[in-house]
């Protein structure tokens, strides 16, 4: 059993994924989905460790199954996980100026997806199936229907005085 050396990533916690799966190639997706939720992204040490576990996979095999798949995420991912919708109802409805306040309000560029200090990440995301709420914005799972700017703004004010 591996412990934890220079490495953040508490390997037992993946021990006990694969083991609760089964080690085998067949089950890589749903083990890597696990990883995912338990660490809030696909660490690099932990693919490593899943492709050097499982019999039949390798380290390079591992990463390129993550790298194809759009739901995984190797970068980290916010305390806070903002999702906009930009589906066609949304964009119509105003989005996109939803987007750019909580990009202005985080002071988070183009291209980057996670605030500096880790409370947020910021994604947009194809139509989430409530299209009769649009614009929707979905924070760590609750789904803000109808969103403004101002309205937008109000709840990350919220959130960063919960956070102060
Ligand atoms: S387009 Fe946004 S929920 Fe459908």
């Amino acid at each position: 059993m591996t412990t934890q050396s220079a490495s953040k990533i508490d390997f037992s916690k993946i021990d006990e994924i694969i083991q609760s799966y089964g080690a085998k190639k067949s089950n890589l997706i749903a083990i890597l989905q696990k990883v995912q939720e338990t660490f809030r992204y696909l660490p690099e040490d932990a693919m490593i460790y899943i492709g050097t576990k499982i019999d039949g996979l390798s380290p390079a095999t591992v990463y390129g199954v993550a790298t194809f798949y759009a739901q995984f995420s190797l970068e980290p991912k916010g305390k806070y996980e903002i999702k906009v919708c930009d589906g066609t109802a949304c964009h119509v409805r105003g989005s996109m100026p939803v987007l750019n306040a909580i990009k202005a309000r985080l002071n988070i560029k183009s291209g980057q997806l996670t605030t500096d200090d880790g409370l947020f990440s910021l994604e947009t995301v194809s139509c989430l199936g409530a299209c009769g709420l649009a614009p929707v914005v979905v924070i760590n799972e609750k789904v803000y229907p109808q969103m403004t700017s101002d309205a937008v703004k109000l709840i990350l004010d919220t959130i960063f005085q919960e956070e102060a």
